[in-house]
């Protein structure tokens, strides 16, 4: 027996699961769903069958024919969840599980009516990366299976169900409805996804259409506007789209990421929608997913550098290709600083710091930094300046093509490239960056004019014409160049100056607001708390609350502001913030 994925229960000695049919009901009153999982075989098998859950509360199992089946639900272990062993006759070809969720099922976020724009309906979502759908589903919860899957999730009849799938059909009986969904793509069960609420869509091309509360439709349609751009120039560069459609979801203001790359539906943050496209770059990150996670995927959580490193240089390609050079060098530049705080972060746990890990008995969500994205990124970055951007790019098309719809290892990858760029590896030093600690001395900075600007700039104020012409990732970059403790005159010159504080741009609010917090200029205060109840984002949520608890004299606020907070907060961001307070000197 060998279990191939440190955070699942699944053995390569069983079955493995081709498809999945589920049928819910979605209960808003005691936030569960009721539900029936059908499993299906690649092929008939008999033995044992170790399903991954998460706080299910599992009734029945029976086999195709309505058979029952004996099962053990074993005890929780830390992280994992409980072991869910089935007992399967010679030849079972399908199982189905009946089932209840738990009302804090984590992949799972039950939003009351008031904490939706519309302030009339509840709102559900879930958020599956890395480890939470076992939480909604008994599966075999490894990337490393691919699944195709049907749903038909019963609601209450004013709402609708969006799921990263093609929509099937919608019917109604009296105050229920039925909406019914197809996967046909085989994708990785991280990727399963949903939402239910109250929600409005607007048409952005033949494949792109965005859905929000209807409140927020119109402002979201704007944003995204040129999404279709961004797949033709992806399409350009990493071959055609597969997925059919490229739809967007915009999230609730809890939803702890920036986006989500749910298959044919990404999950975005509406902290996005800073109203004047500046912040469109997580888009084009997500849809870089496509084909770098979603197609090629980590096989499993100790080689996510594969997923997110990939989409990091995919990104910063999209960039280049809409916006110029100059922009994706100030991307990887703050990309860079973002790397070196990250590798700071983690100086008492340098093994979280190489990118290829070792993460038996390690929680993902716990261990999650940029560290992957960003070193990643600059790895990929060292071999293409060596190998040049040509031969570079030929290469990741057929690394794509190679293991589209597969989940590989970074042996696979070693491997891959060995071949088809003999000698790039080791002309780069490739084991230093993969099993090395923190990042190889000697990496080459990102350049460009516009950077050079920036950093000859220092930590002196910008004149207004100078910064009138700066993009969002330049102001933040800016903030992010000023060494700290910033003194509290030039924090506030700058805000005389720009009036930083009224940003509505939440990368340039929240840099700003952890620089002047960094330089004790308590004025910000009541700025702080109306970012820290207005989203949860933990990109935010992050600076602000380590910030705040660094001074003992603002530390008291960070407690206070999270227990006014915290009901709101995604579980993840909760204990993402509960890590910072307790971390605090
Ligand atoms: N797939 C990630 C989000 C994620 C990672 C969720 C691990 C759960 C576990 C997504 O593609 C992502 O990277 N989001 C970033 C966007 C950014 C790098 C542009 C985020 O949320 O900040
Ligand atoms: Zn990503």
């Amino acid at each position: 027996m060998a279990r191939l994925d440190p955070h699942s229960y699944a053995d390569d000695t069983q079955v493995e699961t081709a498809s999945l049919a589920l049928v819910a009901r979605v209960d808003f009153t005691s936030h569960t769903l009721h539900a029936d999982a059908t499993l299906t075989f690649r092929a008939p098998g008999g033995g044992r069958l170790d399903l991954d859950t998460r706080d299910l509360a599992i009734a029945r199992v029976v086999d195709q024919a309505g058979r029952e089946l004996p099962f053990v639900v074993h005890p929780p272990e830390p992280h994992l969840g409980a072991r869910l062993a089935i007992e399967l006759p010679a030849a079972t070809a399908a199982v189905r599980i009946t089932y209840t969720t738990s009302p804090d099922a984590s992949a799972l976020q039950w939003l009351a009516p008031a904490q939706t724009r519309g302030g009339a309906h509840p709102y559900l979502f879930s958020q599956c990366q890395a480890i939470h759908a076992r939480s909604v589903l008994p599966l075999q919860d490894t990337p490393r299976l691919r699944i195709r899957y049907t749903a038909a999730l019963t609601v209450p009849r004013a709402l609708t169900v969006v799921m990263a799938a093609a929509h099937r059909g919608r019917t109604e009986t009296g105050e229920l409805a039925t909406e019914t969904w197809e996967m046909p793509q085989p994708i990785a069960p991280y990727l399963f996804a949903f939402a239910v609420g109250e929600l409005a869509s607007r048409e952005l091309s033949p494949r792109c259409r965005v859905w929000a509360e209807p409140a927020q439709v119109e402002a979201a349609a704007y944003e995204f506007a040129d999404v279709e751009a961004m797949i033709t120039a992806a399409e350009a560069l990493f071959g055609p789209y597969d997925w059919e459609r490229f739809d967007i979801l915009t999230m609730p203001p809890s939803f702890p990421y920036g986006g989500m790359e749910n298959p044919r539906l990404t999950f975005l943050t509406p902290t996005v929608i800073a109203g004047d496209r500046s912040l469109v770059s997580v888009v084009a990150h997500e849809l870089a997913h496509s084909w770098t996670g979603n197609l090629v995927t980590n096989a499993n959580a100790e080689h996510f550098w594969l997923n997110e490193g990939f989409t990091m240089y995919a990104e910063r390609r999209i960039t280049e290709a809409l916006e110029g050079a100059d922009m994706a060098s100030l991307s990887a530049a703050l990309g860079r600083r973002e790397l070196d705080e990250s590798i700071a972060r983690f100086a008492d746990r340098p093994e979280m710091t190489k990118l290829r890990t070792h993460l038996a008995g390690v929680d993902p969500d716990e261990c999650y930094s940029l560290i992957p994205y960003e070193k990643g990124y600059f790895f990929l970055a060292a071999i293409e300046a060596h190998v040049g951007r040509a031969a570079f790019s030929a290469w990741l098309r057929t690394y794509l093509d190679a293991f589209r719809f597969q989940a590989i290892t970074t042996e696979d990858f070693k491997a891959h490239i060995e071949r088809g760029l003999p000698g790039a590896l080791a002309a780069v030093d490739a084991p230093r960056w993969l099993d090395g600690v923190g990042i190889p001395a000697g990496v080459a900075a990102p350049r460009s004019s516009r950077l050079a600007a920036l950093e000859a700039l220092g930590a002196t104020v910008p004149a207004r014409e100078v910064a009138a012409a700066w993009s969002a990732t330049e102001w933040s970059l800016y903030l992010e160049n000023i060494p700290r403790p910033a003194t509290e005159a030039l924090c506030r010159e700058l805000d005389a100056q720009h009036g930083l504080t009224a940003s509505t741009n939440y990368d340039v609010l929240v840099a700003w607001l952890a620089l002047a917090l960094s330089a004790g200029l308590h004025d910000v205060l009541p700025r702080v708390e109306v970012v820290l109840g207005a989203v949860g984002r933990m990109k935010y949520l992050r600076p602000l609350y380590t910030a705040l608890a660094a001074d003992p004299r603002t530390r008291p606020l960070a407690h206070s502001s999270y227990a006014r907070h915290r009901p709101a907060y995604h579980p993840i961001a909760r204990s993402m913030v509960e890590g910072v307070l307790r971390t605090a000197p």
